[in-house]
């Protein structure tokens, strides 16, 4: 069954051709980033003009790549939420105008467990384990997750307040280092000298799953305060300030993560989402977990269309249910849904 993915979101606009779930035939992405790169983080308005502008010649090329027409199409996955609802709702009214024509069925996708769902394609299906935590590290979320199953969640915690890659973009703005800030982090923390100084970790009381990044952001500012702004800041100084920033965010989020496992019996964790993409997340992890820990493979680690389209065949071989007059987008949505 040939699964086309539509993603929209956010910044990102994605299609994909996704074969039985996990074979990706076809893939291609329209990042906005230069776009919102000089606003130093997403302009809502721009994103969805954006996202009109390019949607139909992705999927033309999509189509192209991955040597189908149209009509072969036999689903149409589109992701439903969460994200901003302009840009969502041009997603949700392309692939329903798509669906109506080619008169194939719809369903809508859950991006968060989409992000998941991007290691789980990568890690293969004959290699798929159960019951695993899932950790979801993006732009707009930080969750840990029990999975039972394809579709069966329970969430075990969440940030309070700033998702972990919101920490990252809003730490390099402080600095005024250019946006997404995440990779510009990483790669000043890779040269950094070992800082003389840390920063602490957001507790969040009587909740030892939940996570708090505000803190940390605040400390860092208050930081760069103290030597006389970010105008002050020799390459020393950002190197070091990024690595205590990585080192204290990174430990926080494996201590969680290891407290979760000492009392869920899981048999691996599987992690999605844009931050995933940082190569000391993945080394950390290597080293202080002792389950088998999947990550999504190149191109699945931030928004993409592949994810879509896999999660989505799984969506209508459990529900049967095609959503062309009822899906909605929603802006927010709880995660066992
Ligand atoms: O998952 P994603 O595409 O967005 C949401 O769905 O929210 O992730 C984007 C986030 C941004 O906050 C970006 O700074 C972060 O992922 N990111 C990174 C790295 N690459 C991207 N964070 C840390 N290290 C990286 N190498
Ligand atoms: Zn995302």
């Amino acid at each position: 069954m040939l699964s086309l993915g539509i993603e929209t979101t956010c910044d990102e606009t994605a299609c994909a051709i996704v074969r039985d779930g996990f074979e990706i035939l076809g893939a291609s992405i329209s990042s906005q980033v230069d776009l919102h790169a000089q606003f130093g983080g997403v302009v809502p308005e721009l994103a969805c003009r954006r996202h009109i502008e390019v949607i139909a010649p992705l999927l033309v090329q999509t189509l192209k790549e991955a040597h189908i027409t149209l009509d072969e199409i036999d689903l149409v996955s589109v992701a439903s939420g969460p994200g901003l609802i302009g840009a969502l709702l041009i997603g949700i009214t392309f692939a329903k105008g798509l669906a109506w024509t080619l008169k194939k069925p719809l369903v809508g996708v859950n991006h968060i467990e989409a992000h998941l769902y991007a290691s789980m394609m990568s890690c293969g299906r004959e290699n798929l384990q159960f019951p695993a935590l899932g950790v979801v590290l993006s732009g707009g979320h930080t969750s840990l997750v029990l999975i039972e199953d394809i579709g069966r969640y329970t969430l075990i915690g969440q940030t309070v307040d700033d998702a972990i890659g919101e920490a990252f973009d809003k730490v390099a703005r402080i600095m005024e280092l250019p946006y997404p800030g995440g990779p510009h982090i990483e790669a000043l923390a890779e040269c950094a000298l070992e800082p003389n100084f840390s920063f602490p970790a957001g507790v969040v009381k009587a909740c030892p799953y939940y996570f708090s990044f505000s803190g940390i952001k605040t400390a860092v500012l208050y930081h760069v305060g103290r030597g006389g702004g970010p105008s002050k800041l020799v390459a020393q100084d950002k190197q070091m300030i990024a690595r205590a920033f990585q080192e204290a965010v990174f430990s926080d989020l494996f201590e969680k993560i290891k407290r979760t496992i000492a009392v869920y019996p899981v048999r691996a964790i599987y992690f999605g989402g844009g931050v995933t993409q940082n190569k000391e997340l993945r080394r950390r992890g290597g080293l202080e977990l002792s389950l088998p820990l999947f990550f999504p493979m190149k191109d699945m680690s931030l928004d993409n269309g592949a994810m879509i389209a896999g999660l989505g065949w799984h969506v209508w071989k459990r529900t049967e249910q095609d959503r062309l007059f009822t899906l909605e987008p929603e802006t927010r949505i709880p995660f066992h849904r």
